[in-house]
């Protein structure tokens, strides 16, 4: 794949910072990701909206025939708004309200992930209410560490999340004498940003122990649905721009032993948009302190909040005249990159090495597809930054 050149002389006349969408690199990756899964009829993906809830990069995807895994109903709003179809969106989150579920009921949604007992009798009352019968799915906590930071772990017993392991056979047993419910599947979400196929390979071999348990049991399920978690380049985000798709399609393939009517859903956020995402921003001011450089930007942590809450770091580039991205070289200095947030956290890199910055200089902070745009606020009173989409800049070039 060629490396992006950006519309910078239309980035030039906008007001930054503002987030701009290249919907080729979204094109290669929803292609990538069809690819690699050989048109399987048994395994369906649903974009994770919580990655990236904009409307046009919804409907790109909804369009590529992918599901939706939303968490709130907000989120089910927007998928259905985006042209998802009901009967392709699942419903995850561990405290789905009664107005939440209500909403989902009459959209005809294909599943809940349900995620506690006294959930599963909620869903159940306000379905007999409805006089109809609502497909769940029982999220286990498999208790598999997916070797990623602590605040996107959620595979672990310590997690909020899930029914653990050992109640799944009971809270079967319960769903069975519901009579609006149907437990249709076995839902699991280790974590997020997995960069090791091993976390999901143990993955494959509890779902594989547990699947023999309920068998023994007497029970059967229509699906598995293993949730999302693969991780992205966020070192090379411009040379590797697509994730490991075929290796962690592989994965399930060849460690999960799934039964010959069974389907085996996904629910990819992060992998399918971090990359075609980019946080454009200009250099207000360079300062230069006693023991460090400060590179001051107009976009901050109200725009990208991932440094500050996790510590975790996007690749940064200058952009030249011609929307590339400028070189390293000897006449690289150390930059502290901070945003204008009154917070100390507000870092989006330390020591980074850039070429010389000046005042007005734009930068490019990569892979912020996902958890980016969606996760702003308006802390200190900032506005919203706008999203621009490389067809109507490239058009108006
Ligand atoms: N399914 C469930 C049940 C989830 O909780 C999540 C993410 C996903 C799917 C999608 O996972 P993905 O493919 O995107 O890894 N804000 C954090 C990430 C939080 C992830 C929460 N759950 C970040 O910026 O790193």
């Amino acid at each position: 794949m060629s490396q992006i050149t950006f519309p910078v002389n239309r980035f030039q006349q906008l007001d930054t910072p503002f987030y701009y969408y290249d919907l080729y690199t979204l094109q290669q990756t929803l292609s990538a990701i069809s690819e690699a899964i050989q048109k399987d009829p048994h395994y369906q993906v649903h974009y994770a909206v919580k990655a990236n809830a904009n409307p046009r990069l919804l409907s790109l995807i909804a369009k590529a025939g992918f599901g939706a895994d939303c968490v709130s109903g907000g989120e089910i709003q927007a998928a259905l708004n985006a042209g998802f179809p009901s009967k392709k969106i699942v419903y995850a989150g561990v405290g789905k309200s009664d107005k939440e579920i209500l909403s989902a009921l009459r959209a005809g949604i294909f599943c809940f992930n349900v995620e506690s007992v006294p959930e599963l009798e909620v869903i159940n009352q306000l379905a007999a209410a409805q006089g109809v019968v609502a497909n769940v799915a029982l999220r286990i906590n498999p208790n598999v560490d997916a070797h990623t930071h602590a605040k996107i772990t959620t595979g672990l017993a310590e997690n909020k999340f899930g029914i653990a392991m050992e109640d799944m056979l009971p809270t079967l047993q319960r769903a069975d004498v519901l009579t609006n419910v149907r437990c249709v599947g076995l839902h699991f979400h280790i974590g997020s940003q997995i960069e090791q196929m091993d976390s999901f390979v143990h993955l494959c071999e509890r779902i594989n122990e547990l699947q023999d348990c309920l068998e023994a049991a007497g029970h059967n399920v229509e699906h598995i649905n293993v949730g999302g978690g693969l991780g992205v380049d966020y070192v090379h985000p411009l040379t590797n721009p697509i994730p490991q798709f075929r290796a962690y399609f592989d994965t399930f393939r060849s460690h999960l032993h799934l039964r010959p009517q069974q389907t085996l859903h996904f629910e990819l956020g992060r992998s399918v948009v971090a990359q075609c995402g980019h946080l454009i921003s200009r250099v207000l001011y360079v300062k230069e302190g006693h023991i460090k450089r400060f590179a001051i930007l107009d976009a901050g942590m109200t725009d990208l909040v991932r440094p500050a809450m996790y510590g975790s770091r996007h690749a940064i580039s200058l952009l030249d005249k011609q929307g590339g991205c400028v070189a390293a070289s000897d006449t690289n200095l150390h930059y502290d990159v901070v945003g204008p947030i009154c917070e100390s956290s507000d870092v989006f890199a330390t020591d980074l090495s850039l070429p010389l910055l000046h005042r007005g200089d734009l930068l490019a902070l990569h892979s912020a597809g996902a958890y980016g745009e969606v996760m702003a606020s308006t802390y200190n009173c900032r506005p919203l930054a706008p999203a621009y989409y490389s067809d109507e800049l490239n058009a108006e070039s």
